[in-house]
């Protein structure tokens, strides 16, 4: 069984990567809805891969005989500015929940809890890919640029970059 402050902790990260989920497919549709189709299929990819870092939380949690829990999720945003504000807007959401992760890390290691804290081992290093995923797309958009046939190019870009998630 998981100490309560831990468990309380573990169920917020849930609600945080199911809200990542929500985040990464309300931005998909936004870019399918202003013709940005690589980048929409990009980030229907990446939301995908939130649901899957969410499941693993929930059977983790489950399987120490603790409940895993399902919270309110709130709205993501459905309006931008421009494809680089979606992407902006990725990697500061991604700087969050490496924050998190941290935060739960230095918390199961406070408890003694090293299950726990062996087992977020695996969400550190995917943040670590994460940021530099995001990191890497806006370097992209910032080298090819937005002039004449850029966003083209950057939609087309970040479509090769699309990874459909493992069941
Ligand atoms: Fe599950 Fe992109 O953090």
């Amino acid at each position: 069984m998981l100490k309560d402050n831990v468990l309380k902790k573990l169920n917020e990260q849930i609600q945080l990567e199911h809200y990542s989920a929500n985040l990464y497919l309300a931005m998909a549709s936004w870019c399918k809805a202003n013709g940005l189709d690589g980048s929409a299929k990009f980030l229907y990819a990446h939301s995908s891969e939130e649901m899957m870092h969410m499941h693993k939380l929930f059977n983790y949690i489950n399987e120490t005989g603790s409940m895993a829990l399902i919270s309110a999720i709130d709205a993501p945003p459905t309006e931008y500015k421009d494809l680089r504000e979606v992407f902006e807007k990725t990697f500061e959401h991604e700087k969050l929940v490496s924050t998190r992760i941290n935060e739960l890390v230095e918390l199961t290691f406070g408890e003694k809890d090293f299950s726990s804290f062996n087992f977020l081992q695996w969400y550190v290093a995917e943040q670590h890919e994460e940021e530099a995923l995001f990191m890497g797309i806006l370097d992209r958009m910032d080298v090819i640029g937005f002039d004449g046939r850029g966003l083209y190019m950057v939609d087309k870009e970040i479509g090769k970059l699309a990874v459909v998630a493992p069941a």
